[in-house]
């Protein structure tokens, strides 16, 4: 698929706010700093599109940006940043999850996981949370720039083998680096079979 043309819609405080119309949805979601906004840039090819910061907390709002008129991408606030108010945090999870759970437009949940860490737990919460759902989803590992091919394997495998006690079947997963562009045609091809598969129906 040719990114042709991205436009910024509209941040959203609430699911009733959010752009009205029946394009489909493709939503990243995952804690904070763990490059959501800079892996939507990647994907668009426009590092304007979505705003980035090496500081946690950035995106606080429910953002929908339209490409090629036709399915959106949307940018949701991290969780899990320790150093945003309890009722900051409070709010911003009601209202990803609210949205998450609830729209209707949504056609695939992208969880992002940062590939450095080891297996957290507020990570697998959430994954279990929205799996149970019902809400469709893939998991991206982010940030393979950063650690080496051993690191790689090891916390993705440990990553994986924990979701395998509660799932039965494996989520799709990517492993990405959008600093590198590593794995960003792979979210692509997933966006476009989906997006195929819902015009099938
Ligand atoms: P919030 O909006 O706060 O929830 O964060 P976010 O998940 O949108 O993260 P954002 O895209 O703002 O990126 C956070 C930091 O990680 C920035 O300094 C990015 O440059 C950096 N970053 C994102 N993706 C990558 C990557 O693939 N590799 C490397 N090395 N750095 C990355
Ligand atoms: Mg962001």
């Amino acid at each position: 698929m040719k990114i042709k043309k991205t436009q910024f819609i509209k941040s959203s405080t609430s699911l009733e706010e959010c752009p009205k119309g029946d394009f489909p949805e493709f939503v990243f979601f995952g804690r904070s700093n763990v490059g959501k906004s800079t892996l939507i840039n990647a994907i668009t090819n426009n590092q304007k599109l979505s705003k980035i910061s090496s500081k946690p907390g950035k995106t606080q709002l429910i953002n929908h940006f339209l490409i090629n008129e036709s399915f959106y991408l949307v940018d949701l606030p991290g969780y899990g940043w320790a150093k945003t108010s309890k009722e900051n945090r409070i709010k911003w999870d009601k209202m990803s999850k609210n949205f998450l759970i609830k729209s209707h437009k949504l056609a695939l949940l992208f969880i992002l996981i940062d590939v450095r860490l080891k297996p957290q737990k507020i990570d697998l919460e959430n994954i279990n949370y929205l799996g149970k759902n019902n809400v469709p989803l893939n998991l991206i590992f982010t940030k393979c720039d950063k650690v080496k091919k051993e690191e790689l394997k090891i916390n993705v495998d440990s990553f994986i083998n924990q979701i395998l006690d509660s799932w039965e079947d494996l989520p799709k997963y990517f492993i990405t680096s959008s600093t590198k562009r590593v794995g960003i045609d792979d979210i692509l091809n997933q966006i476009s079979d989906t997006i195929n598969s819902i015009t099938k129906k």
